[in-house]
């Protein structure tokens, strides 16, 4: 697929995303002039990040991580030598949960779908998922045995897989907001986001 098709593709998403009627979470995007976070980087990302759902500075916005987890991603990438605009990222749920909890098994069957567009247009190499919703969500669909493990036992473990368009690696993180409250997670995170040099 051309560069040129694949960002025609994405639109076709990103138009579809925001007249999204059905979703259990269009009534309160609406209700607060939210908008859906479709996603951003680079159409032709060797590495993708797939987080959980919109926080509140993103479903304003638009734009996946620019709040207080964003800035710890931002460093992390930093840390790793790897350029923001280089990589793809996205979250699993397009549009903000109320009080940003927990997603519900309805929305992630409503907006797993579009991730499994957005996977097969930019044909990542490396999934790179953040925190446990996204983790489980990938490593089901890629059949890995692993895939009902707690993110303690799988962080930073390389797991290949094969996509439609050929052989990937997912790669599980802990969330970068998970570090906000938990100083110690940060050196884990560290850690793990220095496999990605060796996948650029
Ligand atoms: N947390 C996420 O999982 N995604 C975002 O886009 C922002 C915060």
């Amino acid at each position: 697929m051309t560069l040129k098709e694949k960002t025609e593709k994405l639109r076709v998403i990103k138009n579809e995303l925001f007249a999204l009627e059905k979703s259990p979470l269009f009534s309160f995007r609406q209700a607060n002039n939210f908008f859906p976070v479709i996603g951003e980087g680079s159409h032709e990302a060797k590495i993708m990040f797939v987080g959980e759902a919109p926080g509140r500075n993103e479903a304003k916005t638009g734009r996946p991580f620019c709040g207080a987890a964003g800035k710890v991603l931002d460093d992390l990438l930093a840390g790793v030598g790897i350029n923001r605009a280089e990589v793809y990222v996205t979250n699993i749920i397009k549009d903000r949960p109320p009080q940003n909890r927990d997603p519900l098994p309805e929305e992630i069957a409503c907006y797993g779908p579009f991730l499994d567009r957005q996977i097969e247009i930019i044909e990542p190499r490396v999934i790179a998922t953040l925190g446990r919703f996204s983790m489980r969500y990938i490593l089901e669909k890629f059949a890995v045995p692993e895939a009902l493990k707690s993110i303690s036992e799988l962080h930073g473990k390389i797991f290949s897989a094969q996509a439609p368009y050929g052989p990937i690696v997912v790669i599980p993180f802990y969330h970068p907001a998970a570090a906000i409250y938990n100083r110690a997670l940060i050196d884990d995170l560290k850690k793990d986001f220095a496999i990605l040099k060796n996948y650029r």
